[in-house]
């Protein structure tokens, strides 16, 4: 089994990218919507939660996580790493650094959530990585993480605040990282708006997690291949599965 984690809607849009590149895995996704939003809360909150499922997944006999959730991975992964360098944790903020870097950007927008935002993790990945600097712009984008939570499809109010702030954005930017599992499930209103590239963290990883199993091969072996996806949500709240195309 594949497990997945985030604090909740974005993490279906992982798990469908997920479906469509290994759609014999078996998936488990957890999430922890009882805590729901991760965005708002303080780097000490977020991390011990984020201690707390991962180490809970792994006692439960998981080889690799996917740690869907940008706001939950920018303030564990690396301490976690660390400590439990054998308990696998992939993080999809390192492949859209990777793919900013491959794509020789040097004026890039973020746009995620206040906590995201704050913790400042792409540009200190970028750093990490090349050891040189270019120009993040980020900007903490809350309402849009509202408007999923909620379930708004209303297109008018949707493209009303995702143009509010694209207006934002400078004439030279070149890319815009949507840094937040939610928020491409917005993509098409993005792309109305924006017409440079967009980079979705979760569909790059989807795409580095192939060259991951080629090097990790007892890994990819280790994954139950039945076709089967379950779901794990800890709050009240349930989704209608179907709604989001999940098998
Ligand atoms: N999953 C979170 C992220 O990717 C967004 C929602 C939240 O604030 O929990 O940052």
């Amino acid at each position: 089994m594949l497990w997945v984690f985030d604090s909740w809607f974005g993490g279906f849009q992982t798990l469908k990218y997920l479906q469509n590149k290994f759609p014999d895995f078996d998936f488990l996704f957890y999430a922890d919507n009882a805590n729901v939003p991760y965005g708002n809360k303080s780097p000490k909150e977020i991390e011990e939660l984020t201690f707390k499922w991962l180490n809970y997944l792994f006692d439960n006999g998981v080889k690799l996580v996917i740690l869907a959730c940008n706001t939950a991975s920018a303030y564990s992964i690396k301490k976690w790493q660390k400590l439990y360098p054998e308990k696998k944790v992939l993080s999809v903020t390192i492949p859209a650094v990777e793919k900013i870097i491959e794509k020789w950007y040097k004026k890039v927008w973020v746009f995620a959530t206040y906590a995201t935002v704050y913790s400042d993790i792409y540009s200190r990945k970028y750093f990490e990585i090349t050891w040189d600097f270019i120009d993040f712009y980020q900007i903490p984008t809350p309402k849009l993480v509202d408007l999923i939570e909620n379930q708004v499809e209303d297109e008018e109010i949707i493209n009303n605040v995702i143009s509010l702030y694209i207006e934002q954005l400078p004439n030279d930017v070149e890319a815009l990282v949507l840094g937040c599992t939610h928020y491409p499930i917005y993509l098409k209103n993005f792309k109305k708006y924006f017409k440079k590239d967009i980079i979705d963290p979760s569909q790059e990883s989807v795409e580095k997690l192939v060259e991951y199993f080629r090097k990790h091969n007892d890994i990819y072996e280790s994954i139950w291949k039945n076709w089967k996806t379950k779901i794990v949500e800890t709050g009240e709240r349930k989704i209608e599965s179907s709604e989001y195309n999940v098998k």
